[in-house]
């Protein structure tokens, strides 16, 4: 929880690996995490929910913005404008001992 400032939204990547008989795959996911206050902390999929590009945080409008369409989501998830139909999907989150988890559900 230390790495994110309180107020800010950044991202955060990790990799999920599958194995299905011989074959295993890694997919890349990326979570923008907000830290709204000091034991507050709210997870938002960066994958827009009008195509599925990867949208971006822009600080100085504080807004997610998806490249793709100029669909655009506030700081906490909603759209803004453009055509996404529904927020960014959020994970739970946990954390223990200092230490953020998100419930992932991949979609
Ligand atoms: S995919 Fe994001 S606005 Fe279309």
């Amino acid at each position: 929880m230390d790495s994110f400032e309180i107020g800010k939204s950044s991202l955060s990547t990790f990799t999920r690996s599958k194995v299905n008989g011989w074959e295993k795959t890694v997919n890349s996911y990326g979570v923008f995490v907000l830290r709204r206050s000091q034991t507050e902390v709210l997870a938002y999929s960066n994958v827009c929910t009008h195509l599925g590009c990867r949208v971006n945080w822009q600080s100085d409008k504080q807004q997610y913005v998806c490249p793709c369409h100029d669909g655009r989501f506030n700081i906490n998830g909603q759209v803004v404008s453009g055509p996404p139909p529904r927020p960014l999907d959020a994970y739970e989150t946990r954390v223990t001992d200092g230490i953020l988890s998100i419930h992932f559900l991949e979609g």
